[in-house]
């Protein structure tokens, strides 16, 4: 808990609980240029198929795109982020109060507009996500203190997420890196911009037509930076597998079925092991 609340400015060696092993630091900080994920100006069109097909192309070819003009307000997204940030300035005792390590809390019951028209896209009727799979919204804030040596460590190492789908604020302080074509991508920051990308839950219903996107953290040795992501999620007990409507002879599923709760359980245990957690999610057991 020291460590979550910690806010550590001023240290100026990184504390060594923080060094990563050789083999997983990131090395070097540069922030690859030319190389960058989607923007989609969702006021741009009046056409909705247009929009919809712009989604599918960025989440089949990044997993990760960002929106711009989603109509909601910046007043309400800066008031958003400067509660996120008040509350990492709160002092650390203020912090371990509000602080539960229990994942599964009930009363997350308010989250923003989403901004996405997957549904459409990938073919299924539009009540498919309203069955279970985006019950149990979670919000999650984090902050990255300034770190004396980025090439030491990672704000979080490189994961996919146990999600339908990510919606994230990242401010404007860069961080977030995105895995694609065996190199990594800065995810520029654009004020007032969401990040959108496809997590795992969405690869099994979609069978594996959208993938989820690895992505890690930065630090970053001048700024803190705080972003607030909503975690799309199902509730604990919902069924998540291949929808049954994209099946058939040529695409049969290649994802078992089980219940969220089983398969956040096996995330949560095994995220630094991809392997063994395709295996777990995988419909055959060779
Ligand atoms: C996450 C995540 C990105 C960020 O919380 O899973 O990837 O920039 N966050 O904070
Ligand atoms: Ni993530």
């Amino acid at each position: 808990m020291e460590k979550l609340v910690s806010s550590w400015f001023e240290v100026e060696l990184l504390p060594e609980p923080y060094v990563f092993p050789p083999e997983k630091r990131p090395g070097k900080v540069s922030f690859p240029l030319g190389k960058s994920i989607p923007v989609l100006d969702l006021g741009s069109s009046n056409d909705q198929n247009e929009t919809i097909q712009q989604i599918m192309k960025a989440s089949e070819e990044f997993g990760f795109f960002q929106v711009i003009n989603h109509g909601v307000s910046k007043d309400l997204i800066d008031d958003t982020m400067n509660v996120a940030r008040e509350f990492h300035a709160m002092p650390a005792q203020d912090k371990v109060n509000e602080c539960s390590k229990d994942p599964n809390e009930e009363y997350m019951q308010f989250w923003p507009a989403k901004p996405t028209k997957y549904r459409e896209g990938l073919k299924l009727r539009t009540s498919y996500f309203s069955s279970g799979l985006n019950e149990s919204p979670t919000i999650i804030i984090n902050h990255y203190p300034p770190c004396p040596d980025p090439t030491l460590t990672l704000g979080i190492p490189k994961h996919r997420d146990p999600t339908v789908i990510t919606i994230l604020l990242q401010g404007d302080v860069h961080g977030l890196q995105v895995f694609k074509d065996s190199e990594w991508i800065g995810v520029e920051p654009l004020p007032h911009a969401f990040v959108v990308n496809i997590g795992y839950v969405l690869q099994i219903v979609s069978n594996g037509k959208l993938k989820g996107a690895d992505h890690r953290v930065m630090t970053n040795s001048s700024h803190a930076r705080t972003t607030l992501s909503v975690f799309v999620h199902p509730s604990s007990e919902t069924i998540i597998e291949p929808a049954k409507s994209l099946l058939n002879a040529s695409n049969p599923p290649i994802y078992r079925a089980l219940k969220f709760k089983d398969f956040q359980n096996e995330f949560l245990s095994k995220a630094a092991d991809a392997e063994a957690l395709h295996q777990f999610i995988s419909s055959t057991t060779d």
